[in-house]
């Protein structure tokens, strides 16, 4: 049994709400009802009372603000029905004055929407703005449907029938659901950010990723309900701290500190994810005191270059290796190359995955949109996840799961 919250905001489609809280009840959850106070014109406090056995929650102010963060809190899900354009504006800004509006910012649960309007106010591209930012934060908008409307015109913007919609927001419960245990009990490494090696005690030579694809894929992972301990090499303090509560962090600054760190970290785990950037190079010595400039001659330092371990191929041809080893490859080229690098590289690495991703002017590195294909040992594509490094992780994390579940068989 789930918790779900029903948001109903002030439009004439108001009246088909509570058929959606039925169906709710009817398959088993607990059903809460925030509406605003523009609603209560449509259906008012009794007619929620009588369906949920409790009181609706409308007032934000004094004591209702404690009970609406209670509600944001322990919700499974919230379906927003019907959702006026005023709500939709009010939801994409993020604004939080009202109970339904308030709940959706507060709450990191499934939110399920379902618009009923005018057409010329549904077709308005400002109304269409909102929809698109909601659905790209990964808001279910129901689309409405065309018919009759409440002004007495016709066209789109009828809100579909409440089955329908309970419907599909219980499709997106379930998939949420089965989304957040799908690497419950696996123990995760993910190895992120960029290794420096010092050339003296202030200077090094280091590269230009900031770590956010393997912090995405961290955190991915713990909320599919992994045990995730990350690798960190000279990530950003605000990004760490951005990473679900229970993610264990480690933080290393040259490769051979990063070695060291991850070799320890696999002994028990069931996945090795390697998104960090390690350097191949460095410096054969590190001189232990700042080197000079000598103003007396025009002298340049020889900085002589040795090879770093490869962290992936040694783990991924040892005994302990962990049965999942999936590695990163950020080349340059055109497709044809790249995929024979990524091809060449999953066999040379023992890596059972190599995730394909593309560095150039706008993509790859820094907070930017990835494009990754996923190869499997012998360089065959088995995936591409193309978006935010959000929806990358979060594709990258479904494959995983699906992977380690096909070992158990
Ligand atoms: O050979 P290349 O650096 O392109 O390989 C990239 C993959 O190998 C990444 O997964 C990276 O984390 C890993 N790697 C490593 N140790 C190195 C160099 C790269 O584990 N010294």
């Amino acid at each position: 049994m789930a918790t779900i919250v029903v948001g109903v905001t002030g439009g004439v489609a108001a009246f088909k709400a509570p058929i959606v809280v039925r169906e709710c009840q009817r398959a088993g959850h607990d059903v809460y009802v925030a509406a605003t106070q523009a609603s209560l014109d449509f259906v008012g406090r009794s007619t929620w009372e009588g369906i949920t056995s409790r009181p609706v929650v409308v007032d934000i102010a004094g004591e209702g603000r404690a009970e609406h963060v209670e509600l944001a809190r322990i919700a499974d899900l919230i379906i927003v029905v019907p959702a006026t354009a005023n709500s939709l504006a009010h939801l994409a800004a993020g604004f939080a004055d009202d109970m339904v509006s308030l709940t959706v910012l507060a709450s990191d649960a499934p939110v399920v929407v379902a618009p009923a309007m005018h057409s010329n106010m549904w077709l308005a591209p400002a109304t269409q703005a909102n929809v698109r930012t909601l659905r790209e934060r990964g808001v279910h908008v129901i689309d409405p449907t065309s018919g009759a409307l409440g002004s007495g015109d016709s066209g789109v913007g009828r809100l579909p029938e409440p089955e329908l919609i309970a419907r599909q927001a219980l499709a997106v419960l379930a998939e949420h659901q089965q989304a957040s245990c799908a690497l419950a009990g696996r123990r995760l490494v993910v190895t992120a950010g960029g290794t420096r090696e010092p050339i003296d005690p202030v200077r090094f030579l280091g590269n230009r990723s900031s770590g956010r694809q393997g912090l995405a894929i961290a955190s991915a992972a713990a909320h599919a309900g992994g045990s995730v301990q990350v690798i960190a090499a000279n990530i950003e303090s605000a990004l760490l701290s951005a990473l679900p509560a229970g993610v264990q962090v480690t933080r290393v600054g040259s490769a051979l500190q990063m070695r060291d760190a991850t070799i320890a970290a696999v002994a028990r785990a069931d996945a090795l994810v390697m998104t960090a950037a390690v350097a191949d190079f460095r410096p054969e010595v590190a001189s232990v005191s700042k080197m000079k400039k000598d103003p007396t001659n025009e002298d340049v330092p020889t900085i002589r270059l040795i090879r770093n371990p490869d962290i992936l191929a040694e783990i991924g041809h040892s005994e302990q290796r962990p049965p999942l080893v999936v590695g990163f490859a950020a080349e340059t080229g055109t497709d044809e190359e790249i995929l024979a690098y990524g091809a060449d590289k999953a066999a040379r690495k023992g890596a059972d995955f190599i995730c394909l991703n593309r560095v150039g002017e706008s993509v790859g590195f820094g907070d930017v949109p990835n494009d990754i294909r996923l190869l499997d040992a012998s360089g065959r594509i088995v995936g591409r996840y193309v978006g935010s490094k959000d929806e990358v992780a979060t594709g990258l994390v479904g494959h995983m799961a699906s992977f380690l579940d096909s070992l158990k068989r």
